[in-house]
């Protein structure tokens, strides 16, 4: 402690001493100040300063404390105002992408730009190579990385670009464009929900400091990495003051953590020399796993749905259709209703069958024929395996294992359709896919669930001020299993009453 107190002293230069202390100036009385620079107008200006102080150098160039200082007055004037809410206008995006990849991962990217709507760029290593024909306006405009060659990069299992990628945020608030709120940073396979993302940011107070973002889900994942950063593929946002206090130490960061592994990782190095933890925020989704995500979004934690990722290396969504297509229904589907309910969970009984209802609402339905605990069903079903390792734990959450007995599994049905009746309400819809082996089951719970083709599942819109208070799973009641018209059972969601409880009677 000591030691290091001297070293830096030691590294002063006497004209440090005299200059670093300026705020000592302002509370010179003004007559000395006058005193001060008339001596500095009858003396040459050369003399007066610099003969004095033969070593001065003018300061290093900030130019962002140039719009540090703009933004703040800017602030300042608009705060005596009710401020507008923040919209896609306030956010900038920095997608990390390279030009080889490109062709290939911006059908991800493709899926939620919206050309007009939405600001940002995708930061290349290089231009497009010119066989791949014109940049396409459905693609989010590109820029091309400043070079990196003189950053250290010493992990030996990762790649250079990690640091290019940490640079992104800064080459993006240093281009200086209005009105930016909020700096958010994705992976060229993130898939962001707009829309909630737009409605979470709304939370916070953009014009503090605010690192908002998610882990891995797999341990593995955090204890070689972090838990302190929010992971660059489930996407991360940094509000503006900051994005300004980090891009002033990020080059260094880059260097000083050499060894991080990625640009994420060297971007939490940094926040955490500026003291701002993450906010953690549960629908930002990394997919740090292998296998099907199907048990983690049929079980959705309660939260708007910002951001998937990883999912070329996951199964498709949906049985039946490709990769990118299965990510269309989800969008084009419940989110475009209702994006606040999109993967939304509630369950419920039939307490005339004993059956239990899970719904991941504009995803799937679950049957069980007979009664599970409501702890048992709000914990997501384990259809996939950790990222590096492919183990079967563990998680940064509870999962039940799936080699539950084949009669303890679930008959599990899949979004189909959603109507908007017009009144404030959506019907979505949801249909069979497995064929689930049930003769080998007890017949008496099985015969009746069987029979059930589907499931209508009627829900107000969700209000997106609903995500600003205290989170309660909204109530399932189900409607119509008793005589099961044509196989088809209606659920309607609503909110629970204040005693009501989720409890097998
Ligand atoms: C977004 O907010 C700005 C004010 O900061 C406002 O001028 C603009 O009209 C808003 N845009 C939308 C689409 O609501
Ligand atoms: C439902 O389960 C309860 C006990 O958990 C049992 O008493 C009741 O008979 C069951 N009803 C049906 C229809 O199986
Ligand atoms: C909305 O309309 C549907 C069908 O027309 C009806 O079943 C439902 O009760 C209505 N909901 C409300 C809240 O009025
Ligand atoms: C379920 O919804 C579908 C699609 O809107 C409709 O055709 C069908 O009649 C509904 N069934 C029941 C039982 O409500």
């Amino acid at each position: 402690m000591h030691s290091s107190e001297t070293k830096a002293g030691e590294s002063l230069k006497p004209w440090k001493n005299l200059i670093s202390p300026l705020s000592n100036f302002i509370f010179i009385s003004p007559i000395f100040m006058k005193g001060l620079l008339a001596i500095c107008f009858f003396t040459a200006f050369s003399i007066c300063c610099f003969s004095v102080l033969p070593s001065w150098k003018p300061p290093v160039p900030c130019p962002e404390c140039d719009r540090i200082l703009i933004y703040e007055s800017h602030h300042e004037s608009i705060n005596s105002g009710p401020e507008e809410k923040t919209n896609f206008s306030h956010v900038l995006f920095g997608i990390g992408g390279s030009a080889a990849t490109w062709s290939t991962r911006r059908q991800y990217c493709e899926l939620w730009w919206r050309p007009g709507t939405h600001r940002g760029f995708v930061w290349l290593d290089k231009k497009p190579a010119k066989g791949d024909g014109p940049w396409l306006a459905t693609s989010p405009p590109y820029k091309v990385s400043a070079d990196t060659t003189r950053f250290k990069y010493t992990c030996s299992y990762g790649t250079r670009s990690a640091v290019r990628i940490a640079r992104i945020i800064k080459e993006s608030f240093e281009l200086g464009l209005d009105n930016v709120r909020w700096f958010v940073m994705g992976d060229d396979d993130t898939v962001f929900f707009t829309e909630n993302l737009v409605n979470v940011l709304n939370k916070y107070d953009h014009n503090q400091m605010y690192y908002i973002g998610g882990n891995s889900e797999s341990v593995e994942q955090d204890l070689t990495h972090s838990y302190t950063m929010g992971y660059g593929g489930g996407g991360f946002a940094v509000s503006y003051p900051l994005a300004a206090a980090l891009v002033r130490i990020l080059d260094g960061c880059i260097d000083r953590y050499a060894d991080f592994y990625g640009s994420d990782q060297k971007i939490g190095g940094c926040m955490s020399e500026i003291g701002v933890p993450l906010t953690k925020e549960d629908g930002f989704h990394q997919i740090d796993i292998r296998g099907s995500p199907y048990g983690l979004l049929s079980a959705h934690p309660l939260a708007p749905l910002v951001t998937l990722h990883h999912l070329d290396y996951v199964q498709p969504l949906f049985p039946g259709t490709n990769r990118v297509d299965s990510v269309k229904k989800l969008m084009n589907g419940g989110y475009k209703s209702d994006p606040s309910r999109v993967l939304q969970h509630t369950f419920g009984y039939d307490p005339m069958r004993n059956w239990s209802v899970s719904i991941s609402w504009g995803y799937s339905v679950q049957l069980y024929p007979f009664l599970v605990t409501g702890k048992d069903l709000s914990t997501p079903l384990q259809t996939f395996v950790t990222w590096r390792t492919w183990s079967k734990e563990p998680f940064t959450f509870n999962t039940r294992v799936l080699n539950l007995g084949i009669c303890e599994r679930p008959i599990i049905f899949y979004f189909d359709g959603v109507k908007e009746l017009g009144n404030g309400t959506t019907l979505t819809w949801y249909r069979r896919q497995n064929s689930h082996p049930m003769r080998r089951c007890n017949w008496e719970n099985y015969a009746a669930a069987h029979l059930v083709k589907g499931f209508n599942v009627s829900a107000a819109l969700l209000d997106p001020q609903e995500w600003r208070k205290a989170p309660r799973r909204q109530c399932s009641e189900i409607m119509n299993a008793a005589d099961n018209v044509d196989g088809t059972i209606g659920v309607r969601i609503r909110d629970c009453s204040p005693w009501e409880s989720v409890t097998p009677k």
